[in-house]
């Protein structure tokens, strides 16, 4: 499996020391308030553990699965599993492992911003800002990375690596079979 890898972009301290910088960030922020992290499977999971072992707010844990047809400019939306919290009133933070086309949190926000939550931002772990369709900034991002096929830290490919403690790129012949 690690042979697969062809550069490690961030190592898992890396990933702890800017979790942590990005935490007291976001503590600030919401200094005094309630906060969800709404999580979306499955690449989330790993990241938003991370992060949340570092913030000082009290947050609640939720989780969505969700995926978006593939036009390019389409904006359909199919939700598998739904939050269980109500989050009328409520601060929500998308958590997500990457942003890439900018489609599926373009889909997710509008849908969150629509149940009148006080306030939905997003933190991505990684920012892909070459690969953007859809008009959509995170408001907060770990790394920003080039266009490559990357995956560990939760991403994968056909549900492979998601376990890697480190970000890396993956080997053409890898998804290109
Ligand atoms: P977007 O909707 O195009 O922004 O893509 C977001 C989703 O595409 C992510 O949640 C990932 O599931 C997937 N994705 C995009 N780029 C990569 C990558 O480099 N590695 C693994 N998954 C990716």
């Amino acid at each position: 499996m690690h042979n697969d890898i062809k550069e490690i972009l961030f190592t898992e301290d890396q990933i702890r020391n800017r979790c942590i910088e990005l935490a007291k960030q976001i503590d600030e922020d919401y200094k005094g308030q309630d906060l969800i992290l709404v999580g979306l499977l499955k690449g989330s999971v790993p990241f938003m553990v991370e992060l949340a072992k570092h913030l000082q707010s009290d947050v609640k844990f939720d989780f969505m699965s969700v995926s978006s047809y593939d036009g390019v400019q389409s904006k359909t939306l199919v939700v598998r599993q739904d939050l269980k919290e109500d989050i009328r009133g409520k601060n929500v933070l998308i958590v997500e492992d990457i942003l890439d086309t900018g489609k599926t949190l373009y889909n997710v926000k509008e849908m969150l911003e629509k149940r009148n939550a006080r306030s939905v931002k997003i933190v991505t772990m990684l920012d892909k800002e070459e690969g953007r369709v859809f008009d959509m900034k995170a408001d907060y991002s770990l790394f920003k990375i080039p266009n490559a096929f990357v995956v560990g830290f939760g991403l994968d490919f056909n549900e492979r690596y998601r376990q890697l403690p480190y970000v890396g790129i993956l080997k053409e012949e890898c998804y290109k079979k």
